[in-house]
């Protein structure tokens, strides 16, 4: 099969484009390359790189019909909550823009047949409930309101063309290769730098994490998924939850050390919600998928990966 990954250097989509090449997919991959360009070498040894700006129209929608991908996943985006904060209209520029001409590629390219937005659970409200998919979605801020709006952009794509579309709500990802400032990132550079007391931001909101290999599963899963509605979202997480305290105690009884947080006010997010709780039930009955590791299970694979263990 061709499948087109967009953002295929990043995080999520370099694992994932490793994962298709193995499996026997033809990889395309749409990736402006802006800060994940050392992986280059890498990617080109086992998938074509279009490097390409998605704001661009023209290059974006010509890259995308000339793949003649049978499936398009959709992941290149401005991640980063506090980048976006600092630049809200690159963050609409790129996630809104950007995604729009992706679609518009996806409508333009008779070869498609899946596509897959990536969305995040950044679009739910405040809540200290498990969310469901069926949660209306009131987003905090700006990436989380570029994501809703992604949202409506892949129905519209599945309304106007019938291509079988789904809109993934990403849970909070965890494990070696990450490429954002993210908390877990900044504890493993302080751990490597020999530090027991830790610089952090707020320790004690809780997210449900999922780790990095399982979410590449879960890409692949719906990727190829039978559904039975031309639009879907689906959540792609797990219930388990942990805030970074409990994570950095976790660590301090994998590594048999005693780790202590400095709160350092810099790294604060100026709004930060107590709770982001995933109920995964609908992509297990659509598709089968489900976590195959624990919090527990990840950070000893990400500790391990990073010689720390
Ligand atoms: N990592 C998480 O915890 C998480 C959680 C929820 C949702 N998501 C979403 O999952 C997707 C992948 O996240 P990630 O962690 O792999 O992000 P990432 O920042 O590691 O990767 C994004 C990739 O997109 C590329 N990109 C950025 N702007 C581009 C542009 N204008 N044109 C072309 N390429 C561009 C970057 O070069 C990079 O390779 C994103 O849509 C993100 O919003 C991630």
């Amino acid at each position: 099969m061709r499948i087109l990954v967009t953002g295929g250097a990043g995080y999520v989509g370099f694992p994932l484009c490793q994962k298709l090449h193995r499996r026997g997919d033809h990889v395309i991959v749409v990736d402006s390359l802006a800060t994940t360009a050392g992986r280059e070498p890498a990617l080109a040894a086992f998938a074509d790189i279009k490097r390409v700006d998605i704001t661009d129209r023209a290059a974006c929608l010509s890259a995308i019909v000339e793949a003649e991908a049978e499936v398009v996943v959709h992941l290149a985006a401005l991640h980063f909550i506090p980048d976006c904060n600092r630049r809200p209209a690159d963050a609409v520029r790129i996630n809104v823009l950007g995604t729009q001409n992706v679609l518009d590629g996806c409508a333009a390219a008779p070869s498609v047949r899946r596509v897959v937005v990536t969305s995040s659970a950044a679009v739910y409200p405040v809540s200290d409930c498990f969310m469901r998919e069926t949660a209306k979605a009131e987003p905090s801020d700006i990436y989380g309101i570029t994501k809703a709006v992604n949202e409506g952009q892949a129905a519209e794509l599945a309304r106007a063309t019938g291509i079988s579309t789904v809109a993934v709500r990403l849970f909070n990802v965890f494990g070696p290769g990450e490429t954002n400032p993210h908390v877990v990132p900044a504890i493993i550079d302080q751990l490597r730098a020999g530090k027991h007391r830790l610089d952090l931001g707020n320790v004690s909101p809780k997210r449900c994490y999922v780790y990095v290999d399982d979410v590449v599963d879960g890409f692949e899963a719906i990727a190829g998924a039978v559904l039975p509605d031309r639009f879907t979202t689906l959540n792609l997480g797990t219930s388990e939850e942990a805030s970074v305290g409990e994570l950095i105690d976790m660590m301090s009884a994998m590594l048999a050390t005693r780790l202590e947080v400095a709160n350092d006010p810099e790294r604060r997010r100026p709004s930060d919600r107590q709770y982001l709780r995933c109920d995964p039930t609908l992509i297990k009955s659509l598709t089968g998928w489900q976590a195959n590791h624990s919090i527990q299970a990840g950070l000893r694979q990400l500790l391990a990966s990073e010689q720390l263990l």
